[in-house]
């Protein structure tokens, strides 16, 4: 029974009204068995687009109530991990289910922090040889599944400690390989780690280092932050990836390469760079009511608001906008500010967007921090690459560890021609 007291069953009954057979099966969290309609026909399948009703795996990871606008990793509220967690800690979290103690977290850091070097082939063979105005997110995906032809043993998915060390690697060269493929980008020469930094100061460093540079302390916490806030997202577009083609046991190298180009697309991770485009070509405050009369004409979205799963304020796009505030009293304020703010009033009173529920989400305010930081856009969705790693890698290990799980393989509603006759070419 759902409740003390309450008759109703937690259960769910479908009937087939071709046979009349019945079958009754439970609901828990809210979720009930597919293998229901298996019971009542097995050549019987559910017709779900962009899996918008189904659940494909148990999770432990991480919760998500978009009603309530609630993200917790763990069990852990995101408001929480946010102002008194680091990157690394987080990671570790979402990884193995515990915060770690202080033993356990120096050895973590130690580890991860050993392991930013890469091959210098991956420079000098492969990184160098893309076009000049290649896409840094084109490179860094390409350079994710090269990277795994350095470790063959990673294929090895039964060996527990190799599993391990292919987590901390990828972990740890995810920053050196985005800074790379920046650097190269610009055609300045590349930074080696040093690993004497924190895992964000270490980045900012590669990044930004010609001559003496020191990383600010708040722009270092602010893109701790930042990292946390993008860490994981449940079964989003590039995780769902990370376990469709993990659940082919490709190495983690691969999967995480396929994850990563799933994140670039616009709709997904590439819509911070979006957004920021997007200011720019309003250009103005007098602009917005237009831009956003064109929005509801159906001529384009507005980037950074609406999400398949929050129908209430995305809480990391709260927690983005205190950072942004703490940024840019460093490096002044980004001039797009203004017209977001704009445009976030304006589509907020807007019966549009209040009608479907459309919030501004995580990638509304992010950009305009990475502005300020100096990143350019086209690096924007590499940032968000670089900490959802632990969120792949996390989602990865339990589904390898999951005996309920297989090979991904859906099944399809068949709705082309019937059988028909081959007919030759001078026939047609
Ligand atoms: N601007 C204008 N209209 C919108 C927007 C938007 N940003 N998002 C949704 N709508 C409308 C959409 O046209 C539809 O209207 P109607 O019912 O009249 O056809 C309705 O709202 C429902 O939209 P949907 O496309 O069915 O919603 P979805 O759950 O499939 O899409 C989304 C979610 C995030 C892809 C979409 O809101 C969107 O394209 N947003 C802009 C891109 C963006 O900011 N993406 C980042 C998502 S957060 C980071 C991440 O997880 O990657």
């Amino acid at each position: 029974m759902s409740d003390e007291g309450n008759d109703v069953p937690d259960t769910i009954t479908i009937t087939d009204d071709r046979t009349g057979k019945t079958v009754t099966v439970p609901i828990e969290g809210g979720v009930f068995p597919s293998s229901a309609l298996r019971q009542l026909d097995p050549s019987l399948f559910m017709y779900d687009p962009a899996y918008l009703s189904t659940a494909a795996c148990r999770s432990d990871i991480t919760y998500l109530d978009g009603e309530q606008g609630i993200l917790r990793h763990r069990g852990y509220p995101i408001e929480q991990l946010a102002e008194h967690s680091t990157y690394l800690e987080v990671a570790y979290l979402l990884l193995y289910g515990e915060l770690p103690t202080e033993s356990q977290l120096s050895t973590w850091n130690y580890e991860v922090t050993h392991h930013t070097f890469i091959h210098e082939n991956m420079r000098k063979r492969f990184v160098d040889g893309f076009h000049y105005d290649a896409h840094p997110m084109g490179m860094f995906v390409s350079s994710l599944a090269a990277l795994g032809t350095f470790y063959p043993e990673s294929k090895n998915l039964g060996d527990h400690e190799g599993k391990h060390k292919q987590i901390l690697r990828l972990l740890a060269k995810s920053p050196t390989l985005a800074a790379m493929c920046y650097r190269f980008s610009v055609g300045l020469p590349f930074f080696l780690p040093d690993n004497a930094l924190s895992y964000p100061a270490n980045f900012l460093t590669m990044m930004w280092k010609i001559g003496e540079y020191e990383v600010h302390p708040v722009l270092e916490r602010a893109m701790d932050v930042l990292f946390i806030l993008h860490a994981d997202h449940e079964q989003n577009c590039g995780t769902t990836t990370m376990r469709v083609v993990g659940s082919s046991h490709a190495d983690p190298y691969t999967s995480a390469a396929a994850a990563a180009s799933a994140l670039y697309g616009p709709m997904h991770g590439g819509a911070n760079e979006q957004v920021v485009r997007m200011l720019g070509e309003i250009g103005s405050l007098d602009q917005v009511d237009a831009f956003v009369a064109d929005v509801k004409e159906g001529k384009g979205r507005l980037m950074g608001f609406g999400h398949r799963v929050y129908k209430n304020y995305d809480p990391r796009a709260r927690i983005i906008k205190q950072t942004a505030d703490e940024v840019f009293q460093v490096t002044g304020k980004n001039p797009l500010l203004d017209i977001a703010l704009k445009l976030e009033e304006t589509a907020l009173k807007d019966a549009y967007f209040v009608g479907r529920k459309l919030y501004p989400n995580v990638d509304f305010y992010s950009g305009l921090i990475y502005q300020a930081m100096g990143f350019p856009v086209d690096m924007f969705t590499v940032l968000f690459a670089i900490p959802r790693m632990s969120g792949w890698l996390a989602h990865w290990q339990e589904l390898l560890d999951d005996k309920d799980q297989k090979i991904s393989r859906p099944r399809q509603w068949y709705t082309g021609v019937d059988e028909r006759d081959y007919v030759k070419l001078g026939d047609r």
